[in-house]
């Protein structure tokens, strides 16, 4: 077993895992972070997509103990305390950009990580800025729409600092949302 340390949402978990286990699985199995899924285990459809450091990072093929010590956001930390849909949730929302909503967390987290590093994509680079994230529903336009959209909102917006880990949680997944709310 590996001893490993890392912030989620906000939250530092210390665990031990076997050392073959994917960060995907220790996301949704040891800390109950469901809202990231699987659509394919093969690094294909980008469906497992969270932000490590920032960096969307597809966690199916990222070990567990690769992500010690380093800060794990997903799709369950992106929108605020108060419940405010982050501005992409919210123009996935508005612009219908989801249909069966499957790889709608790896999606909106892609975009997050594209909007980071290009405030103000074209719709050429939002598509590129995705190619690495497959809608089974081909709802592709509406993405495309939608990030655009939340791009305008958010070169509008003060960037609002973010909280530090205020909390520990030791081996155990947690019991409720209130025990890992940022
Ligand atoms: S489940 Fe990770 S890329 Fe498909
Ligand atoms: S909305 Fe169904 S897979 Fe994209």
């Amino acid at each position: 077993m590996s001893r490993i340390s890392m912030t989620v949402d906000g939250v530092r978990y210390d665990d031990d895992v076997d050392p073959r286990t994917l960060l995907v699985h220790h996301l949704r199995e040891r800390l109950g972070k469901v809202g990231t899924v699987v659509g394919c285990d093969t690094t294909n459809c980008g469906a497992c997509t969270v932000l490590m450091d920032g960096q969307g990072v597809k966690s199916c093929t990222v070990l567990a103990p690769q992500a010690d010590g380093h800060t794990v956001d997903t799709i369950e930390g992106l929108a605020g305390q108060d419940g405010k849909l982050h501005p992409v949730q919210q123009a996935f929302h508005e612009r219908h950009a989801l249909q069966c909503g499957y790889c709608t967390p790896g999606m909106i987290m892609a975009a997050v990580d594209l909007l980071a590093e290009n405030p103000d994509p074209t719709e050429d680079e939002v598509r590129e800025g995705l190619e690495g994230n497959l809608c089974r529903c081909t709802g592709y336009q509406n993405i495309v729409r939608a990030v655009r959209d939340a791009a305008a909102v958010m070169r509008a917006e003060v960037p609002a600092p973010r909280e530090s880990a205020s909390e520990t949680v030791e081996g155990t997944a947690p019991t409720s949302t209130e025990e890992v709310a940022r």
